[in-house]
């Protein structure tokens, strides 16, 4: 736990009243459009691929008029034999306002430093802000301030799901129900929250899926691609079988045809474009929590 308000590592870095104060800039900022950070500097340093996180939180900074800069592991010093742990020293030592760090193992801060920093995504650990996109994404949807009464599905490989561990968290402090539908070997030791094994044992409407992927470079076991795809793919007769107002989110990146079928990515209750859209927004609100704490 960092209480320091900038060192963003895991959803619980944040109170229930930031998180609140988070949603609600998120929510001006897409209504708004405002540049007003104009000396402030990000630097992005992920060291595992990505897309959506990375860009995203580019884009929120060139929204706010917040200069980029992006770190290339692959023309790096760690061609060199340098650490992930002795780059992001260094890069700390440059003083940015804020860096975003993805890496493989889990993010550790040791040196007390002046920049804000920002877990996106430390190995199958946490990845706060997939989470507070996913759950503000939620509360719009919903039309409300929380989740209360609301009955979340996490279906896939949960156990190695940074997404998922920091979406549990989120989800139960904003009051959801959440049930986590895996094969055994992706179910997570944690036995606090309902864990299923089949399809047929959710029971009663379920308000929203999530569908996560299976984290194939993570795995230690083999994988049986065509049981996973027979027994736990999000395909159209189940998703109508969670409900007629279900809605059904995915992180990215999908792989369609093993975790979800094309016809439930792109169905008209699929909220998976609406998450990557106001992904830039919360990420925004984020960067200007970080900054105001500088
Ligand atoms: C996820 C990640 O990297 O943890 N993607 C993302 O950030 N949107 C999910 C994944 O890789 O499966």
């Amino acid at each position: 736990m960092h209480s320091d308000g900038k060192t963003i590592i895991s959803v619980d870095d944040l109170s229930d009243s930031q998180i609140s104060r988070l949603f609600k800039s998120a929510r001006d900022l897409r209504d708004q459009n405002i540049k007003k950070h104009l000396n402030a500097v990000l630097m992005t340093a992920f060291f595992e691929p990505s897309t959506r996180t990375r860009l995203s939180f580019e884009m929120a900074a060139h929204r706010l008029g917040i200069h980029v800069s992006t770190f290339d592991a692959s023309s790096s010093s760690m061609s060199k034999g340098e650490s992930e742990e002795e780059t992001i020293s260094n890069l700390l030592a440059m003083q940015p306002d804020i860096l975003v760090v993805r890496k493989k193992t889990p993010l550790k801060i040791s040196d007390a430093s002046k920049t804000g920093i920002i877990n996106g995504g430390d190995g199958t650990n946490e990845h706060p802000t997939q989470a507070l996109l996913d759950c503000f994404t939620l509360v719009e949807h919903f039309q409300s301030d929380n989740l209360k009464n609301k009955r979340i599905l996490i279906v896939g490989d949960v156990r190695h799901s940074r997404v998922a561990h920091s979406n549990i968290k989120l989800l139960k402090r904003l009051f959801a129900e959440v049930v986590v539908l895996a094969p055994a070997p992706f179910q997570m030791d944690s036995l606090e929250i309902p864990h299923l094994s089949s399809f047929d044992d959710v029971d009663g409407p379920i308000d929203a899926v999530m569908c996560l992927r299976v984290q194939k470079e993570r795995l230690s076991q083999s994988f049986h691609e065509s049981e996973f795809v027979r027994d736990f793919m999000m395909n159209i007769e189940r998703f109508r079988a969670l409900g007629e107002n279900c809605v059904v989110m995915h992180p990215g990146p999908m792989n369609i045809g093993i975790e979800i079928s094309d016809e439930v990515a792109t169905h008209q209750r699929s909220l998976i474009k609406k998450q990557v859209h106001n992904g830039v927004f919360v990420r925004a609100a984020l960067l200007e929590h970080c900054l105001q704490r500088n």
